[in-house]
């Protein structure tokens, strides 16, 4: 059932342009508006009359409602703190009326998620949850849902299933976008870019053997740091948390601005820093923190814009990666951070699809 490939994390990556069309199939067919997402029709009129949004959710899931919250915000113009479910039950969490909690799971099984849920909907909320698994306890519970249609995820390291909530959460914003405004002149355009992505990450994954060869380069480090900045913060820890949960090597996610504030202090030529580094607004920002790396003589390996010959002299190595509205970059930047992982972790002789002290859904609070 690996289909040819090694692992099922593997195989889970490589899914993923064909899992994005799974989940937007039916959904922004054809490129027109509206959005379709069946799970919502019945709670049109609460939505529309949402204030405020509290995601909840834990790891990989968490990452992908920090993208949500960027996404929310930038388009449906809502506000919207994302919080570790297991923290947000023992906060006595403050929800009003026209506040909506979402809940993000693969599994729909999280103990911690599923608490956190079940304290939101004792508190009144009304609870909207983003899972894949059909039918699972989040699932049911929610009074409202998005599936993901993505077939199921076996490797412990979450990789398909954080694009997809984060496309879904595009969906999401650009469906409350459409019902407060009805038409919006953007919308179209977005609809397209969405569209575009899955072809996209096919790109990248096309360049597998060139992300296998810095793996190999950096295999033996103990530590690396990633950098992001905006929508691709959220990125920077995803592809942490990949890396040290598979290969066990030390990792640590910040958003790249953070790095004077403490972690610079680390960075000598045994740190490799991961830069997300993508034509956006903070560009140049981005090319100073690659100035400050390379003058403490860090590795730095850039995710960049394709195009971008500027970085090449700047950075140890560069993994170009298609051009993207700022918004959907993170569907992008996370694909080679995936590939790092799993290549370094394979390198390095470890259980990848069943990473030591780990389980597929972690049902102990
Ligand atoms: O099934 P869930 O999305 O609720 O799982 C949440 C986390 O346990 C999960 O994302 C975990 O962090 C993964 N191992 C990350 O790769």
């Amino acid at each position: 059932e690996k289909s040819g490939f090694q692992h099922f994390m593997l195989k889970e990556i490589h899914e993923q342009p064909q899992a994005l069309q799974n989940l937007m199939r039916g959904r922004v067919d054809g490129g027109k508006a509206p959005i379709k997402l069946g799970g919502l029709s019945h709670c049109e009129k609460d939505l529309l009359a949402v204030k405020r949004i509290v995601v909840i959710a834990c790891g990989t899931s968490w990452h992908a409602g920090l993208v949500g919250e960027y996404m929310l915000e930038e388009l449906a113009r809502i506000p919207v703190e994302v919080e570790y479910a297991s923290e947000f039950r023992y906060r006595n969490p403050i929800i009003e009326k026209d506040t909506l909690v979402m809940a993000i799971s693969q599994s729909g099984e999280t103990a911690d998620t599923l608490a956190a849920m079940r304290e939101a909907k004792n508190k009144g909320a009304k609870v909207l949850a983003i899972c894949n698994v059909v039918g699972s306890s989040i699932a049911r519970e929610a009074d409202a849902g998005i599936y993901l249609h993505i077939g199921p995820e076996i490797g412990v390291a979450s990789t398909k299933a954080f694009t997809a909530q984060v496309a879904a959460f595009y969906l999401f914003a650009l469906h409350i976008l459409l019902l407060r405004h009805k038409t919006d002149p953007k919308v179209p355009e977005m609809i397209t870019a969405i569209n575009s992505i899955p072809g996209k990450i096919q790109k990248i994954l096309d360049r597998e053997e060139e992300i296998r060869e810095m793996a190999d380069a950096y295999k033996d480090k103990n530590h690396a740091l990633y950098l992001g900045r905006g929508f691709n913060y959220p990125v920077a820890l995803e592809g942490a948390l990949k890396l040290k949960e598979i290969s066990y090597i030390h990792a640590q996610g910040y958003p790249a601005a953070e790095m004077k504030h403490g972690p610079i202090a680390l960075i000598d030529e045994n740190m490799p820093v991961i830069v997300i580094a993508t034509k956006d607004a903070t560009y140049g920002k981005i090319l100073n923190n690659i100035e400050e790396v390379k003058s403490r003589k860090g590795r730095v390996i850039a995710i960049a814009t394709e195009g971008d010959e500027q970085i090449q002299g700047k950075a140890d190595h560069v993994v170009y990666i298609p051009d993207a509205p700022a918004v959907l970059t993170p569907l992008l930047s996370v694909i080679p951070l995936q590939l790092l992982a799993y290549h370094m972790a394979v390198m390095r002789g470890c259980n990848v699809d069943k990473p030591r002290n780990l389980a597929k859904s972690v049902t102990v609070e």
